[in-house]
């Protein structure tokens, strides 16, 4: 596996494979990876001729400097792991290679409908940081699929939005989450959890379960059971920003013959969690 950090001699590896006719998928990431990242990167293995990975830990997509500052790095664990799923290339720029001008005068793009609400309620700003990320990580790989995880779920229709809207010439693939065995979804800020925290973090998970089956069993009342499962979270420790019922597809508000999903974000401790389960 070849680690690059320089945008010309990434773009000319890339230019060489699309040269060859050879399809390239890329997984972008923050680095920090557990088994869900590397299931991204060995899906992209199965669908492409080259696998793309980036670490880029973005400062625009943080709202509080303080959780950029504490974010976990992990170079050289992630890029054995990397290799070992089958990537062949770890794209890792610094601030200077993403954002030419500086991060401040930076060009921003932004997704209006789907960001608004849910986690964007909670982080002003955090979706900004992520569509104007990915973009330029798209326009740097230019990759012909990219692969994120279903997780960020809201992260994932933002980027969709963005695709369709600025007719970026990329196919956006969305993986399943991939969970621990009591049902916590894997994360990075998962190991920031202290070990009484992390017997307890699963809460969320049954918590997610139980109104997806209430859903799922035909309840329409859904202030209702969000508000129990908001009581639920509490209960359980939690200190819980919200818990909703939304369209599967493009995160609206709950409508009859669609295809729904559950998603909910907590702290636990001084933890963020978020997760959701499709219906
Ligand atoms: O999901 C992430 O790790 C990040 O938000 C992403 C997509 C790599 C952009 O920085």
């Amino acid at each position: 596996m070849r680690i690059l950090e320089a945008a010309a001699e990434l773009s000319a590896v890339v230019a060489g494979w699309r040269a060859a006719g050879e399809r390239v998928a890329f997984v972008p990431t923050m680095g920090n990876l557990h088994a869900g990242h590397l299931s991204l990167v060995e899906y992209a293995r199965g669908i492409a001729d080259r696998v793309v990975a980036s670490i880029y830990v973005n400062p625009t997509q943080f709202n509080d400097p303080d959780d950029f500052a504490r974010y976990p790095k992990t170079m050289d664990e992630d890029s054995r792991r990397l290799k070992a799923a089958g990537c062949d290339l770890l794209f890792a720029p610094d601030e200077a290679t993403v954002y030419p001008f500086g991060k401040r005068n930076a060009v921003l793009v932004d997704e209006p409908v789907i960001s608004q609400g849910l986690c964007g309620a909670f982080r002003p700003g955090h979706f900004r940081g992520v569509t104007t990320v990915v973009c330029r990580l798209f326009n740097l790989v230019r990759p012909d699929v990219a692969v994120f995880g279903q997780k960020d779920l809201q992260q994932l229709r933002v980027i969709e939005r963005m695709v369709a809207d600025l007719h970026m010439p990329v196919q956006v693939e969305g993986l399943p989450t991939v969970r621990e065995a009591d049902g916590l979804a894997m994360s990075s800020r998962n190991g920031r959890l202290t070990p009484e925290d992390r017997q307890n973090a699963a809460v969320l998970y049954r918590v997610l379960a139980k109104l997806r089956d209430q859903v799922a069993a035909g309840r329409h009342d859904y202030a209702a059971i969000q508000d129990e499962a908001m009581n639920a979270l509490e209960a359980g420790g939690f200190r819980p920003e919200y818990v909703e019922v939304r369209c599967w597809d493009d995160l609206s508000s709950p409508k009859a013959g669609r295809s729904l999903v559950v998603l909910a974000a907590a702290w636990l401790g001084d933890t963020r969690l978020i997760d959701n389960l499709p219906i």
